[in-house]
């Protein structure tokens, strides 16, 4: 069976895998994620810290996926890497050491879009996750609603217009003292929330508009952080209302997540629906949004943290696809700050 290696450098992990297989039967050898710290004290990415971070621990993150999965540079049979879109800087780091890998070994090269394994990550391991499905992508830079009828071939329903998922978590918890990534602390804080404290409304989400309207399956975060900076602003004992906020924060953009997934599912007559990105770690939303489709008889699949958030395992998985389908990259191959999903038909 081909092995092929995975490397992934958009933004601030390093990561490499080794995955084994063909077609939809694959299997993980190895994944090695390394999360660069260093960001943590300044509240946020700063992009020349993880150009430089990918530098020092790209070769090393390499052996060790390798050493893991029992094989050398030699047993590889292809080497597929993030592309794009993600911090320019970042990406050529993993851009330029998987094109020197590649050229060294006499193997292939592919290029794979970060957005792409995002996608495939489910199907790491859940056999059933396989299209035709709904996919919703939320990340720190990301939120995108898909119709996939089939690998490759991506129907873009919504996108955000502003911030992105992930964005709001992280921005939300900067407003109620949290650290970043603020994601997850944001989650547990609103469990101790109580959610008819604060009720913000639900952004994007007409209960009236219908297939066709523009708003039917975008998305807007920046109006529901406004609405979060004011009730913050207003908070005489913010230690005591920061779980309330948290809560009434959380709920809105899961009521709103979970309700856009549903009507594309509906519209699709899809029986399967993927999350993906590190906002697919809130198990609030998995829950909700698993608790509005299954009794429609769909089936709700979310990757365990580790693969839902950025990873090189999902870019070998999108990589095998693209290696077959004969998409390979060239020793002219750049990397991209933003690039449309590969496959993109018409809506
Ligand atoms: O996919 P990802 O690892 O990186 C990007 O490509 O952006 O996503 C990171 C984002 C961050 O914004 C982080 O706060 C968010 O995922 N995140 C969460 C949770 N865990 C991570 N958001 C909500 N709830 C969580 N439990
Ligand atoms: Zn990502």
């Amino acid at each position: 069976m081909p092995l092929i290696l995975g490397i992934e450098s958009s933004c601030d992990e390093t990561s490499a895998s080794v995955l084994e297989g063909s077609g939809d039967n694959v299997s993980q050898k190895s994944l090695v994620i390394l999360s660069q710290d260093v960001h943590r004290i300044f509240g946020g990415i700063v992009p020349e810290l993880a150009s430089r971070a990918h530098v020092t621990s790209v070769v090393p993150v390499v052996n060790r996926a390798l050493d893991d999965a029992g094989c050398t540079l030699s047993d590889l049979d292809a080497v597929a890497v993030t592309y794009a879109p993600g911090l320019i800087g970042a990406l050529l780091v993993g851009v330029c050491y998987g094109k020197a890998l590649a050229f060294g070994l006499g193997k292939p090269l592919v290029p794979v879009h970060h957005m792409e394994g995002h996608i495939f990550a489910s199907a790491l391991e859940h056999p059933d996750a396989l299209p035709p499905f709904t996919a919703l992508l939320v990340s720190g830079g990301h939120t995108l609603l898909l119709d996939v009828p089939e690998w490759g071939s991506y129907r873009l329903l919504g996108a955000t217009r502003d911030d992105a998922a992930g964005e709001a978590f992280d921005k939300v918890a900067k407003l109620l003292g949290l650290p970043y990534p603020g994601g997850r602390p944001v989650e547990e804080l609103a469990r101790q929330g109580d959610p008819s404290r604060f009720r913000f409304s639900r952004p994007m989400l007409r209960r009236t508009s219908e297939a066709g309207d523009d708003d039917h399956f975008a998305f807007s975060f920046s109006g529901l952080k406004t609405a979060v900076l004011n009730a913050v602003k207003a908070s005489e004992d913010l230690a005591a209302d920061a779980p309330h906020i948290a809560r009434g924060f959380q709920d809105s953009i899961i009521e709103t997540l979970a309700e856009k997934v549903f009507r594309a599912a509906r519209q699709f007559g899809r029986e399967r629906v993927i999350l993906g990105g590190g906002v697919a770690c809130n198990r609030t939303l998995v829950a909700a949004t698993r608790a509005k489709l299954e009794p429609l008889g769909v089936s709700v699949f979310a990757p365990s943290p580790r693969l839902a958030t950025d990873n090189a395992a999902m870019i070998a998985r999108a990589g095998i696809f693209r290696l077959e389908k004969g998409d390979l990259g060239e020793l002219d191959l750049n990397a991209f700050a933003s690039r449309p999903l590969p496959g993109l038909i018409a809506a």
